[in-house]
């Protein structure tokens, strides 16, 4: 399945990673450009083990791919995942305007429907301004969802945490949202069954 990733830290680039080796096609999204050329001349931003060899491998197949252009990643696939950052600030608060300006952005460019699937760490409730802000923002009537469908993978250990999660959490709002994510979790499912 083609999946598009916003957000290319560890999150986005460790688990975009993780998606194209299971076999679906992904398109990283990242708004720092220094390190998108950085992936895209084959250097990795951060080291983890084993990351740098599926990052590449997964380029080399066609299955992996980065830009910093929102329009194309809104283009490109009809799941969007949001792994963008959620800094605390001073008490501790979670800044979610990176997510919110995700939102803006993409609903500026959507078409067809599309699911937008909050992977950041956000508090509850957050999925329902992101879908005021997209309703807002968007240049046409489509439909779309929104999900959450948060991350527990650990820096260190993340590409085996990310192949081997001991949990998957999602929370979805219709059976199409639901369909897609377990077609895209499915090979992860399975390959956990079968050690
Ligand atoms: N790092 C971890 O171990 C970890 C584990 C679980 C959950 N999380 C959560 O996952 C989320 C992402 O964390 P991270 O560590 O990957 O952050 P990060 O800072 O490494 O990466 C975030 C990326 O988002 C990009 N970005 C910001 N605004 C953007 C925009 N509008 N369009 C495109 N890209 C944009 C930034 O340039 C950056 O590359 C956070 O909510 C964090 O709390 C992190």
């Amino acid at each position: 399945m083609k999946i598009t990733m916003v957000g290319t830290g560890y999150v986005g680039l460790v688990t975009g990673t993780c998606f194209a080796e299971i076999g679906h096609e992904v398109l990283c999204v990242d708004n720092d450009e220094r390190k998108i050329r950085t992936l895209q001349s084959r250097r990795m931003p951060i080291y983890e083990e084993g990351l740098e060899e599926l990052v590449l491998r997964n380029m080399d197949r066609g299955r992996l791919r980065f830009t910093t252009s929102i329009a194309e990643g809104t283009d490109f696939a009809e799941v969007i995942f949001i792994a963008v950052g959620t800094p605390p600030g001073y008490h501790g608060e979670p800044n979610l305007s990176y997510v919110e300006q995700v939102g803006r952005q993409v609903a500026h460019h959507m078409t067809g429907y599309r699911l937008l699937v909050e992977k950041s760490t956000v508090p509850v409730n957050t999925g329902i301004q992101l879908k005021r802000t997209v309703t807002k923002y968007l240049r046409e009537k489509v439909d779309f969802d929104v999900a959450s469908n948060p991350e527990f993978l650990r820096e260190g250990s993340a590409v085996h945490d990310a192949f081997h999660p001991d949990r998957i959490v999602v929370g979805v709002e219709s059976e199409r949202a639901a369909r897609l994510l377990r077609e895209i979790y499915e090979p992860i499912i399975a390959r956990s069954n079968s050690w």
